[in-house]
């Protein structure tokens, strides 16, 4: 039997060492680099761990808040702006922002999804209409909005990144309607990848292992999938947000220049194990 997590006590540890919002790291690897994150709801959120790791290597971000101001200070962002994907003009208005005050953008950071509580607790054999079309416009069509709107801003070429889950390859109890979306995410970002590829824009999705944050809370016995992840991945470990971010980070560098359409696992090798 896997070890019981005791998840309450696991963010305590995690929160208590936190010290510094923004670590200090000594080589500025994007330096000179400016990027939008979407998706930072509170200190767990995995788009948090993007926006430590992106400034501790030195970029400058543009953040965005979905209902209360997010850690806006400690992410030292000089853009700050509200952003619900629902809301018609918010995201035109963002990166309207962004050409005014900098003109120009190299790496997008997607990492927010929605499914209404009924299609994601049901079975995909009885999605409504509707909460297939919320759960796919949040989760999946607002990435390719946003590469449509970073386009233009990615002159010198960028990254396009966007967080998925392994529920799109395998059937995962209780991801449902969820992994339907990821896959269709997944895809986005190949055909993405290869038509903007010639500009120099590279697209890629990230897969973390689970993480207790609030979006996972909506999915039912979601502790179970964490211990199964800490037994079964290579590394018997669970991953924390700081390890995404970092991993996001580095594909951003100009060394990855060459990696793209990447769905990469950041799961301690989980995905590999029958
Ligand atoms: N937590 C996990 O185990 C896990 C694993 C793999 C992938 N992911 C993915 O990572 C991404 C981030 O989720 P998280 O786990 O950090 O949870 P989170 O709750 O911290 O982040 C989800 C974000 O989505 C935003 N959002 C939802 N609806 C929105 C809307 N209409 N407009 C703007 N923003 C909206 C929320 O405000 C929140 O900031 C999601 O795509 C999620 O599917 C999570």
């Amino acid at each position: 039997m896997p070890p019981k997590l005791d998840l309450n006590n696991s963010l305590k540890i995690e929160n208590k060492e936190k010290t510094l919002a923004i670590p200090p790291v000594k080589a500025k690897l994007l330096e000179g680099k400016r990027g939008l994150i979407v998706g930072i709801a509170n200190e767990n959120s995995i788009a948090w761990g993007c926006a430590k790791a992106f400034r501790a290597f030195g970029a400058e971000l543009a953040v965005t808040y979905l209902n209360v101001e997010p850690l806006a200070r400690e992410s030292e962002a000089p853009i700050v702006m509200p952003l619900d994907v629902r809301t018609a003009g918010q995201m035109e208005a963002v990166f309207e922002r962004i050409a005014h005050d900098w003109g120009n953008l190299d790496f997008v950071v997607h990492s927010i999804a929605f499914s209404p509580k009924d299609a994601l607790q049901g079975r995909v054999a009885d999605v409504s209409r509707d909460g297939f079309l919320t759960t796919m416009e949040v989760s999946c069509w607002t990435f390719i909005r946003m590469a449509h709107l970073a386009e233009p801003l990615m002159r010198d070429g960028g990254t396009l990144f966007t967080m998925t889950y392994y529920g799109s390859q395998m059937v995962v109890k209780n991801y449902n309607i969820m992994g339907v979306a990821k896959a269709a995410l997944e895809s986005a970002v190949r055909y993405l990848a290869a038509e903007l590829g010639p500009k120099g824009i590279r697209v890629h999705a990230i897969s973390p292992g689970p993480l207790a944050t609030r979006a996972a809370s909506g999915i039912p016995e979601f502790d179970t999938l964490l211990e199964k992840a800490k037994a079964k991945a290579p590394a018997r470990s669970l991953v924390s947000v700081d390890d995404v971010g970092v991993t996001t980070a580095f594909l951003a560098h100009d060394a990855a220049r060459l990696i793209t359409g990447e769905t990469l696992y950041v799961d301690g090798g989980y995905h590999i194990i029958d």
